[in-house]
């Protein structure tokens, strides 16, 4: 049974004594919801990872309360507290070499010697990771490879029965998951695009960053460096067709700005993820809306080109992902 618990200040500090008692509880953040468990708790890992049905090697993103617990699991150079300071709390993840005696279980980070280190915005996942007293790690609250959840419907649909709780909070405002920065390399290297985007971190460190990918951290290139860059991800049921410059009959269309395009009259469906041409709301509704359309039962679904504007590099990234060949 999956408790359903209500977003109040009762319910948050439930799920923190949950999450504190090895429990896997899902609750909203700023960019998508997590499922959450006690970083520091292999078993709590491992049901994790069994419950996302996710491959063992991709490591977890592990959210704190604070810069100063941030600095108890790594050390961080110049460049890591500068963009800490500047974009935490916030849709930011930073990676760092571990300290030694970081108590986050090896697991969590699928045995680097690296962690991935985030502090949401979110009120609410803030609550609860403070009355945890932990370090949570968190993944995105989906099965893994599926699209990620941005309400509290899309968790209950992947996950019921499989997690011990979810916090019914509101939908998530980004709706693309953080930006991934590794300080592992020198000047920092992109992982993942997200809402802190490149320019940001640029202008906030005064020089260039690398955009990066496998091997970006100098290790293997055949390494999982940031799993998210597994090439299928994200997938819908359904073949994912992008730049759609026309509708085929019987598609499902994922529709973007004023103009709409030919062929829209014979749509299974179609849904417009932002009339005015907006990234910023794109983001926010593209992971429900490719459920939707999903579930609309067509073959193909037709995705309007969108923009590299802002959040419309984070939003190309996770559609190209969509429509990479599965394995
Ligand atoms: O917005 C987010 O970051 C959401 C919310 C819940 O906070 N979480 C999230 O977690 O997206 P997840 O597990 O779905 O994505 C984790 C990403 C993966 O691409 C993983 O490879 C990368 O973070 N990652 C984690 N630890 C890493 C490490 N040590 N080195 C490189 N990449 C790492
Ligand atoms: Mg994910």
């Amino acid at each position: 049974m999956t408790k359903r618990i209500p977003s109040t200040p009762a319910g948050w500090a439930e799920a923190g004594e949950m999450l504190k008692a090895g429990k896997l509880v899902a609750f909203p953040t700023e960019t998508v919801y997590g499922l959450g468990a006690d970083a520091t708790n292999p078993e709590a890992i491992a049901a994790l990872y069994a419950a996302k049905g996710r491959p063992a090697f991709n490591p977890l993103i592990v959210h704190v309360d604070s810069l100063a617990s941030a600095r108890k699991l790594a050390p961080f150079g110049i460049g890591a507290l500068a963009v800490a300071n500047a974009f935490w709390p916030g849709p930011l993840t930073l990676v760092l070499r571990r300290r030694p005696d970081c108590p986050v279980s090896e697991l969590a980070s699928a045995g680097l010697d690296t962690i991935a280190l985030r502090i949401p915005s979110d009120p609410i996942a803030q609550a609860i990771i403070e009355a945890a007293g932990v370090p949570i790690a968190a993944p995105s609250a989906n099965r893994s490879g599926k699209v990620s959840p941005t309400e509290a419907r899309h968790v209950i649909s992947d996950l019921d029965g499989k997690i011990d709780g979810i916090v019914i909070g509101p939908s998530a405002t980004i709706g693309v998951e953080s930006t991934i920065l590794s300080f592992l390399t020198d000047p920092p290297t992109l992982l993942r695009p997200g809402a802190v985007t490149a320019g940001f971190i640029e202008e906030e460190l005064g020089h260039r960053i690398q955009i990066g990918g496998h091997g970006a951290d100098g290790s293997d290139a055949n390494a999982p460096v940031a799993p998210g860059q597994l090439e299928s991800h994200y997938a819908p049921s359904a073949r994912v067709r992008l730049n759609a410059e026309e509708i085929r009959p019987d598609e499902a269309a994922m529709l973007f700005g004023y103009d709409l395009p030919p062929g829209i009259e014979n749509a299974r469906l179609a849904i417009n993820i932002s009339p005015s041409g907006d990234t910023i709301e794109a983001a926010a509704k593209l992971f429900s809306t490719l459920r939707e359309l999903d579930a609309s039962g067509a073959r193909t679904i037709a995705i309007m080109p969108i923009p590299e504007i802002g959040l419309g590099e984070a939003i190309n990234d996770r559609l190209r992902r969509a429509a990479a060949p599965r394995s």
